[in-house]
């Protein structure tokens, strides 16, 4: 059988790289790999990884999700414009009071986000569309489904994605087109690194103190905790893709991170909100040390139970 055409966005960096790799190394060969990026000056890094691979599976292309011609070209390029897998993994984050964000920086956010993914399902679908086939997947995120303090505009444009997709999908039904919103809650990539650093370099004379002090003493202390605690690997999401992609039925929705869907759950045990927020506002600003002891556990449980994992490996029990 002809290997499927996978083209994924973001490539450069953590999940799109991790992903393209893992695919490429499909050892039943089911997968031929279009990885893009932006910038192709960073492409040292996929091609280290992509061992030899390279050119065979796994082709590098150059894809900007904020440029309609770059995508054009890039999916002009490939042999019939035939993409049967599209992964829209591109994307950048925002965190901080709103007060000291510019709407130009809340802009890019949504035409990385949420028009890079229009942009992007707008140029494969009527092919998919002719074929009666095909699947598109989004790394969307838990704050796509719930928002969190001090994420407002990226919250806001993954759940711009949710909206778009959950309309989008009855018309993709009717023409054997799947669509996947795959929900990863925290991600140990450099994608928090990038947002961290440029927390710490932001100018919060715009806003109150009190707000500022939130943001850098509360809000960014807790951060660094949640990802230590809970935070999974670029390759942990990169096997949850490639477990939905591979599905005969693939499911709409997926979370990846089991410790983080009952935060997501609550929302929906409650429509009027209450449990949700009041639970968030409480573990935030009248239980922060509850909340940290929890995280501390539950960081303890999961090493236990990765060196049980491995202590299984070694004796060939997994
Ligand atoms: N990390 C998390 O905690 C987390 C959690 C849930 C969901 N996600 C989602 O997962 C996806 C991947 O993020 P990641 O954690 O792997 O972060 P990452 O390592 O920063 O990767 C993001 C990728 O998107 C690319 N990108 C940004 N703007 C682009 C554009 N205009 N055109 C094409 N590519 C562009 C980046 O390229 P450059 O190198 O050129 O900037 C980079 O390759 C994002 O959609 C993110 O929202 C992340």
């Amino acid at each position: 059988m002809d290997p499927l055409i996978v083209l994924i966005t973001g490539c450069s960096s953590g999940i799109g790289l991790s992903l393209a790799v893992k695919l490429a190394n499909d050892e039943q060969k089911r997968f031929k790999v279009y990885a893009t990026m932006r910038n192709l000056t960073k492409k040292e890094a996929l091609e280290e990884a992509a061992g030899t691979t390279l050119n065979h599976t796994l082709e590098i292309k150059k894809l900007d999700v904020c440029c309609e011609r770059s995508i054009k070209e890039c999916v002009e390029s490939i042999p019939g414009r035939r993409v049967d897998i599209l992964i829209n993994n591109a994307g950048v984050g925002l965190i901080g009071p709103i007060e000291c964000q510019s709407l130009e920086e809340m802009q890019r956010v949504f035409d990385t986000n949420f028009f890079g993914v229009v942009r992007m399902i707008k140029e494969v679908l009527p092919d998919m569309k002719k074929r009666r086939s095909g699947h598109i997947v989004m790394i969307s995120s838990v704050m796509g489904l719930q928002g969190i303090m001090f994420n407002d505009i990226y919250a806001a444009s993954k759940f711009a994605v949710e909206g778009f997709c959950e309309s989008l999908l009855y018309q993709t039904m009717k023409f054997n087109i799947f669509l996947t919103l795959v929900e990863p809650g925290p991600v140990v990539t450099e994608f928090e690194m990038k947002t961290h650093e440029e927390a710490m370099r932001g100018d919060y004379s715009k806003t109150d103190r009190e707000t500022a002090d939130m943001f850098m003493n509360h809000y960014l202390k807790n951060t660094r905790a949640v990802f230590s605690s809970l935070g999974q690997t670029p390759e942990d999401v990169a096997e949850h893709v490639l477990h939905v992609i591979t599905k005969k039925k693939p499911q709409f929705r997926h979370q990846t991170n089991q410790v983080y869907t009952p935060v997501t759950a609550l929302k929906h045990a409650d429509p009027r909100g209450g449990l949700a927020n009041d639970l968030f506002y409480k573990l935030v600003f009248q239980h922060a040390s509850l909340m940290h002891a929890s995280l501390h556990a539950i960081k303890l449980i999961r090493w236990k139970a990765h060196k049980v994992q491995q202590g299984a490996r070694m004796l060939g029990l997994l």
